[in-house]
């Protein structure tokens, strides 16, 4: 963990990317202002812009830069029209979160205002979740091959991988976590149909859970726990998942709790290095409009504050938040008239206030 001034490397990335982050980062320099943090934010180009001058998306000395002159990484998101099949985008984003190891890609899930979800059901009860998606293996490896191409006789064989190491790694920082929060472990599979992989994910599961004796745990099938998390979302704690799973779990929860606009998230090697990022992608289609809401990037931030120990300064960032939502202040997707620069302007005014 960071002591002192903390390094932030910052990439705003492709569409709604630099939009967001640029408020994220307003944010945090107005909590250094305020005297809750000390830091320093660095500018990164990488993108599709980058990528389509350059013909890379990331050189070595940079991916070197960050690992070693950083403390964290701010990111907004990747992913542009002219780069159809996405192909920097994993080099980029995916390439870090392997590269540095960020094994554990979690994903708060809270209902911060009543009346922000789509379900009837969601202000009887708080919502309060998290998803702890692995995130170095899964089907994300990039293993696999098509034969005969083209032909009426192809084939395409994308494989996934799980190690024992890697999802025990995962599984036990669940329990881990929960622990002390009274929370219920739910680790989420496919072990019915996909048995070789999550067979071994439940076997892991289990073993590490039988050291945990006060941890509430369970295993279920992850389309039984889909409909579970539209039905009752209140009684999830901690789900622990593979990255795919996890990824589209982790777009379901955040509709539950608002949408998009409000699901930060933590790509974190514990105590190593972290990657903080919006759950959301670059939204395309209102790239430029001033619809998009820049409330998970601030999240992101907050997250990223609280793991390297600022927790005053987290604190003022989702402080802020909570209170722009209670009074109105709310870009399109949740319901509000403001822009993007509006609610970016409200948050930074807020935190600069001083008010928690
Ligand atoms: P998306 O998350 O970009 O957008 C899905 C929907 O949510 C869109 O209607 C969009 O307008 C809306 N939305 C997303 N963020 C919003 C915000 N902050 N405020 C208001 N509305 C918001 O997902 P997609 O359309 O499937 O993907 C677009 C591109 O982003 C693709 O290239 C994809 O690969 C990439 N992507 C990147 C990341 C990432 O960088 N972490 C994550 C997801 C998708
Ligand atoms: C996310 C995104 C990425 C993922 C894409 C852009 C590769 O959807 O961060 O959730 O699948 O991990
Ligand atoms: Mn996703």
């Amino acid at each position: 963990m960071a002591s002192g001034r903390l390094r932030i490397a910052v990439i705003g990335g492709d569409g709604i990317g630099p939009e967001v982050t640029r408020h994220a980062c307003r944010a945090l320099r107005a909590a250094a202002s305020a005297g809750l943090v000390e830091l320093e934010l660095t500018d990164f180009p990488h993108g599709a812009d980058h990528y389509l001058a350059t013909g890379e998306t990331m050189s070595q000395s940079t991916f070197e830069t960050l690992r070693d002159d950083f403390d964290a990484i701010l990111f907004g998101a990747v992913g542009d029209p002219r780069v159809p099949d996405g192909r920097h985008a994993r080099d980029l984003l995916l390439g870090l979160r392997v590269r540095l190891d960020l094994f554990l890609n979690r994903r708060p899930l809270r209902l911060r205002a009543p009346g922000l979800s789509p379900l009837k059901s969601a202000d009887a009860a708080p919502i309060d979740f998290e998803i702890f998606r692995e995130n170095t293996e899964g089907l994300y490896v990039g293993v696999g091959r098509v034969e005969k191409e083209g032909t009426p006789e192809e084939v395409a064989v994308s494989e996934s991988v799980a190690s024992r190491f890697a999802v025990e790694r995962i599984v036990r920082l669940a329990f881990e976590y929960a622990g002390p929060l009274g929370l219920r472990v739910t680790l989420a599979d496919k072990a019915n149909a996909v048995p070789h992989m999550f067979g071994l994910w439940r076997r892991v599961f289990s073993e590490v859970a039988s050291e945990y004796p006060g941890v509430e745990s369970e295993m279920r099938y992850v389309d039984a726990l889909a409909m579970e998390m539209i039905r009752v979302p209140a009684r999830f704690g901690v789900i622990v998942t593979s990255n795919l799973l996890g990824d589209i779990l982790s777009d379901l929860g955040a509709e539950v709790v608002g949408g998009p606009g409000l699901a930060p998230s933590a790509n974190v090697n514990p105590g190593l290095h972290g990657l903080y990022e919006p759950v959301h992608g670059s939204a395309p289609d209102i790239v430029g409009t001033g619809r998009a809401n820049p409330m998970a990037a601030v999240l992101s931030a907050a997250l990223l504050l609280r793991d390297h120990g600022a927790a005053e300064a987290a604190d003022a960032l989702e402080g802020a938040v909570d209170a722009a939502l209670a009074q109105g202040v709310r870009t399109p997707d949740i319901g509000g008239g403001a822009s993007t620069s509006e609610v970016g302007d409200w948050l930074v005014r807020r935190v600069a206030s001083g008010a928690a």
